[in-house]
């Protein structure tokens, strides 16, 4: 049977997408195949060329190309969209392309500290300055609007009077490292061959 195969939409340092690298190495059934970044100096990139990963700089104008992406996408025959800090909003004609095979991780419990400008360390910021007794991780579908789409999992946390925003992203961080291999594995194991 063939092998589904991953693109990671990522923009940042990339500590998630190692984490899926890792996972899915000599997979028997699941491949990363495409890692596409809109900044050239993003971390993932580096990770790309050290795993021996084609990758894509990508900016916004590209992205909301419908003949550039959907070539792109269907050069590698990418099964299935993981967004793992990206920046950028997904242009309709890619969530409807994949729609139910694109999630994205959030590093809060949504619908609560998301959308435009909710990432990285604002998030935490967020989190503590609205005094929440507890964060977390949501993994989602995409959809048109920023961390809106259909939640399939979440997973808790308590905050700490004592924890700053670093020390939140750090303890939600972890979380996420576990959660997204074992999610994308699964939810792309539940996928109807089409
Ligand atoms: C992750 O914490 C992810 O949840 C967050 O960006 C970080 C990327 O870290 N995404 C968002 O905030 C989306 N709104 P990484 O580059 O080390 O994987």
């Amino acid at each position: 049977m063939k092998k589904r195969r991953i693109a990671i939409f990522a923009s940042g340092d990339g500590t998630n997408t190692e984490k899926l690298i890792k996972h899915f190495k000599n997979h028997s059934s699941i491949s990363i195949e495409l890692i596409i970044s809109n900044s050239s100096k993003a971390g993932v990139i580096k990770l790309a060329q050290k795993n021996d990963i084609q990758y894509s700089v990508i900016n916004k104008s590209l992205l909301t190309n419908n003949s550039y992406m959907t070539s792109l996408l269907n050069l590698y025959d990418i099964d299935f969209i993981v967004l793992a800090g990206f920046l950028l909003l997904m242009p309709p004609f890619l969530v409807k392309m994949y729609d139910q095979r694109m999630i994205n991780i959030h590093p809060a419990l949504l619908p609560k500290h998301g959308g435009k400008g909710m990432y990285g360390l604002n998030v935490h910021q967020s989190v503590i300055s609205a005094g929440d007794l507890e964060t977390g991780v949501t993994i989602h579908y995409v959809n048109e609007s920023f961390d809106k789409g259909k939640i399939i999992f979440q997973e808790k946390l308590k905050v700490d009077r004592r924890d700053t925003a670093e020390k939140l992203s750090k303890k939600v961080q972890e979380i996420e490292h576990r959660v997204l291999p074992e999610w994308t594995e699964k939810l792309i194991s539940q996928m109807s061959y089409y």
